[in-house]
């Protein structure tokens, strides 16, 4: 049945990191997690738990140790363009305005942007709120707007698994809940399988489908819960009775998650 085959499958993953001290690192022990293809599922954890490996693993960057990470079935070897990355920070490029900071890889890659890439540029700009920054410069803009850039930059090629680590938490609250509506929009327009990052209870729920809760290192998967809140969600959904009862419930578990570690 080629509808349950999982798009993202990870398989025995454990991570082995050395160190400076001499003392390898392990970030991951035993992870398997599989996805569905259009699924949006969040990594929530405590800091270095492997959250960020989880994805560089996905994203062809980093070989695991030990198990196997699969995409469309196939073994992961190297980066590939069907995956889109947002990291934390917005890494634009300084001297180039946002329009060719969107387009960069593809002039890098070409030497050249077509005129149908370009006006899907442009059509991402104004999807994201900054049709008119087209030709400012990164430092032209305040934090929100970079990272809104950085997003649009990983829509470019419209890939069919998106990655974000962490990606709206250098931004404040309210830009914060409004990225988390677009993201929501832009999911709902364009559907695609999503593997999202974050330390926020609140944003893994308004837009998940599973949210995976980990352990602290070695980073284990110690829960993965469903959210079967409706679709398509939007701000009433945060203060649907629903919401607040499985964010209580989501808490008690991150609780008892690091009360049984320590
Ligand atoms: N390249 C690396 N070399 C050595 N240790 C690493 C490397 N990458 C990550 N780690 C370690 O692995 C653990 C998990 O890191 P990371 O995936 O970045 O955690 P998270 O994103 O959940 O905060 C941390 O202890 C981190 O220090
Ligand atoms: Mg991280």
């Amino acid at each position: 049945m080629p509808a349950m085959l999982p798009i993202i499958d990870l398989n025995a993953i454990t991570q082995t990191f050395a160190s400076c001290d001499g003392c390898p690192v392990t970030a991951l022990q035993e992870v398997s997690l599989h996805l569905c293809r259009h699924e949006f599922v969040s990594l929530l954890g405590p800091s270095g738990c492997g959250k960020s490996t989880i994805l560089r693993l996905i994203a062809g960057l980093i070989r695991p140790t030990e198990g196997q990470v699969r995409i469309f079935g196939q073994p992961v070897t190297e980066p590939r363009d069907e995956i889109g990355m947002v990291f934390q920070k917005p890494t634009l490029l300084p001297w180039l305005n946002v329009l060719d900071n969107i387009t960069f890889a593809m002039r890098h890659k070409y030497g050249h942007v077509e005129k149908r890439e370009e006006a899907r540029a442009r059509q991402l700009l104004a999807m994201t709120g900054l049709k008119d920054f087209a030709h400012k410069r990164p430092h032209e803009l305040s934090g929100g707007m970079q990272q809104r850039v950085s997003i649009a930059r990983s829509l470019l090629h419209d890939p069919d698994i998106l990655l974000m680590d962490e990606p709206f938490s250098a931004l404040d609250a309210l830009t914060r809940d409004e990225m988390s509506l677009e993201l929501l929009r832009i999911w709902d327009e364009r559907p695609k399988t999503m593997v999202f990052v974050t330390h926020s209870i609140q944003e893994a729920l308004l837009l998940s489908d599973r949210i995976v809760l980990m352990s602290a290192r070695p980073g284990r998967v110690a829960a993965i819960i469903d959210v079967p809140l409706p679709r398509p969600r939007s701000l009433a959904t945060l203060t649907a009775p629903a919401f607040a009862h499985m964010a209580y419930e989501i808490r008690l578990k991150v609780f008892s998650t690091h009360s049984n570690h320590a």
